[in-house]
């Protein structure tokens, strides 16, 4: 019995010590926090692990509407996917953007079916796809879409874009988008009528991060 007291008084010891040096560490300013670096391989391993657990924990009970792959749903998506993401996602035809390039962790290219593909069940890729838009990923670059005003209709317009555009060509890319609404946060079946702050009709541009568009130079 007292060995067993010896061996948790000796952890104790050992993680309050350890506890301490991380502390000292940080207070010292140890710990790299600029994005041109990557984290310790230890770090991206618990942070991957603690997202992937409550991810799949949180969008548990989450149901993706009957209609997801109904061809319009996707169509309404592909406008807002063009404004909101695309500039840290990529459009089809677009190797990178300067966001993505300079984000750490850099966003996941959209456009290959990515690491989420591996989720062999469709539904639940699907509720997951939905729970990141609109809750995000903290102190990662992905934004909570549902805080800037997006209903969860026009979220699964998205999710439902994003089963499609891996299979998409660079042409049929523009197609899509041009056919789309352009950028609203409302989704179809939304009573009320849209709000003008939240809704700019016309053709948003493919590829927001182009260059073409403005005179930014390095
Ligand atoms: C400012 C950059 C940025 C914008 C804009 C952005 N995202 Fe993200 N997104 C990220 C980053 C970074 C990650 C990866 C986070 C991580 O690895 O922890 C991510 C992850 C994701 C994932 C998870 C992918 C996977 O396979 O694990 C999805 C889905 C996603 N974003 C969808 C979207 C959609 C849809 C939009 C537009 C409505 C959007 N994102 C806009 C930065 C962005």
């Amino acid at each position: 019995m007292s060995k067993i007291l010896h061996g948790i008084a000796g952890a104790l010891v050992a993680l309050g010590a350890a506890g301490t040096g991380l502390a000292l560490a940080v207070h010292a300013g140890h710990i790299y926090t600029g994005a041109d670096q990557p984290h310790p391989p230890i770090v991206s391993k618990l942070l991957e692990w603690a997202r992937e657990r409550s991810i799949m924990r949180e969008s548990e009970g989450i149901t993706p509407p009957a209609n997801l792959a109904e061809p319009e749903r996707a169509r309404r998506g592909a406008g807002n996917y063009a404004a909101m993401c695309a500039g840290c996602h990529l459009a089809a035809g677009q190797e990178t953007s300067e966001l993505r390039t300079a984000l750490y962790p850099q966003p996941p290219n959209l456009v290959q079916a990515g690491k989420s593909s591996a989720i062999a069940d469709p539904s639940r890729l699907a509720a997951r796809q939905f729970w990141i838009i609109k809750y995000g990923i903290a102190a990662s670059g992905m934004p909570a879409w549902s805080k800037s005003g997006m209903e969860d209709e026009a979220i699964w317009d998205l999710v439902a874009f994003l089963h499609v555009l891996p299979t998409l060509s660079t042409e049929k890319y523009r197609q899509i988008v041009a056919a789309s609404d352009g950028h609203s946060h409302r989704g179809a079946d939304t009573p009320h009528p849209p709000a003008a702050a939240t809704r700019t009709r016309g053709k948003p541009d493919p590829h927001p991060n182009s260059h073409s568009h403005d005179k930014h130079s390095h």
